[in-house]
């Protein structure tokens, strides 16, 4: 890693600067799914481990591909490698994933099935995520700071009742209109055992959360009020309680003007968003109100060329005037191309450098 980029100040976190309202050196970029199979030394270790599921269980090669993007790009942050389903996993329901087919889960439908879960082994199952949070913070650049991460409940809860990603999230859907009593007890025992399993990774060395709620744009107004922000307020509202200190990130996918209620009634500290958020919109009505972290269009990134380059300066100039982390509108695809990313941070750092060489010419 270069170690002479302007505005990298020894043991100053830009990203952690910006969540907390402090003047940061620059403006931090991370990327959703920075680790993962577009990197040809990530599937080398998966490779090694097996499976997904073995590399997210193995704490030396999780904490080795959590790294791994930090050695090819100038990023702010690390996230660590593991995954929202892993939670279910340690409730007890079997989990696979399948080659080019994503998660296969034995399906949670009825009370039976949600009272077979159990809470009581789980953390001690996570183990092997709280041991890889513990190396990687143990090597992590100064400057970099580590993000630990769950699903929000109501995501999960569409993978844990469809037993597979679906495109619309019917079976969850159905279950949340009709009113089931085992979709309410579904989605509180995932609220309490997010927040233990937060804290237990702020525990083990993470600095920032974030909870992604990559499904929350399928629900109605009524439901995303049930379902999306009363967990999340559960959720931020007691992880607060144990760690007040440490910055929770939303990512209510797909949310639309419900993004602006999703800040003020859940109490994130910052909120990441999708692509289809108007950049006006997100400074006039957010940024005021919070950090806002995203949104480039991971297809464009995939894309590369004139379109990659402008929309990155839509959005550098859309929302520099406030407090900005950048990041992508969803996670990495896996055949985007390496020069683009590297092409992308290049574009936003030389921005960067030439606003500070011109400031220190006329100051
Ligand atoms: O961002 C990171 O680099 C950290 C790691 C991370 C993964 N999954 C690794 C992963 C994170 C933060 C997640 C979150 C996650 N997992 C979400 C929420 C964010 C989002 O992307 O919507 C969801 C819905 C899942 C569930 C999940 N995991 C699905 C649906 C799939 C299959 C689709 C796919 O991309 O393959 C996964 C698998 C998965 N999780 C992979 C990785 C790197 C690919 C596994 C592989 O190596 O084959």
């Amino acid at each position: 890693m270069k170690e002479t980029k302007p505005g990298r100040q020894a043991g100053r976190k830009a990203f952690l600067d910006v969540l907390k309202g402090r003047e940061s050196a620059r403006r931090p970029i991370w990327m959703m799914r920075q680790a993962g199979r577009y990197l040809p030394e990530y599937r080398d270790v998966r490779k090694q481990a097996g499976s997904f599921l073995a590399l997210c269980g193995d704490p030396k090669l999780a904490s080795e591909v959590t790294l791994q993007p930090l050695r090819r790009f100038d990023l702010d942050a690390a996230i660590i490698f593991a995954d929202i389903l892993l939670l279910p996993k340690a409730l007890g329901q079997k989990l696979e994933f399948q080659e080019g087919e994503g998660p296969v889960l034995e399906p949670v439908s009825d009370s039976s099935s949600v009272a077979a879960l159990s809470s009581s082994g789980a953390m001690a199952e996570l183990e092997p995520v709280f041991d890889a949070l513990d190396r990687v913070s143990g090597e992590l650049p100064p400057h970099v700071t580590l993000i630990g991460f769950c699903g929000a409940p109501w995501t999960v809860a569409t993978y844990m009742i469809a037993g597979h990603g679906t495109i619309d999230q019917r079976p969850a859907r159905e279950a949340a209109y009709r009113g089931e009593p085992w979709f309410e007890k579904l989605i509180d025992l995932l609220v309490e055992t997010s927040v233990e399993y937060l804290i237990r990774q702020v525990g083990a060395g993470a600095e920032v959360l974030q909870v992604f709620d990559t499904w929350a744009g399928v629900l109605s107004d009524t439901l995303y009020d049930r379902w999306c922000i009363a967990p999340t307020r559960d959720i931020v509202r007691q992880v607060k309680a144990s760690c007040p200190g440490v910055p929770i990130i939303g990512f209510p996918r797909g949310s639309g003007l419900r993004y602006q209620k999703f800040v003020s009634q859940t109490g994130v500290d910052a909120v990441s968003l999708d692509w289809s958020v108007p950049l006006d919109w997100a400074r006039q009505e957010l940024q005021p109100m919070v950090p806002v972290q995203g949104n480039l269009d991971p297809i464009v990134l995939a894309a590369g060329g004139p379109a990659l380059a402008s929309e990155t300066q839509r959005i550098l100039d859309g929302l520099s005037s406030g407090r900005h982390i950048f990041n992508l509108g969803h996670g990495i695809l896996p055949d985007t191309p390496i020069s683009h990313v590297e092409g992308l941070i290049a574009q936003i750092r030389d921005l960067e450098s030439a606003a500070s060489s011109a400031r220190s010419k006329t100051g």
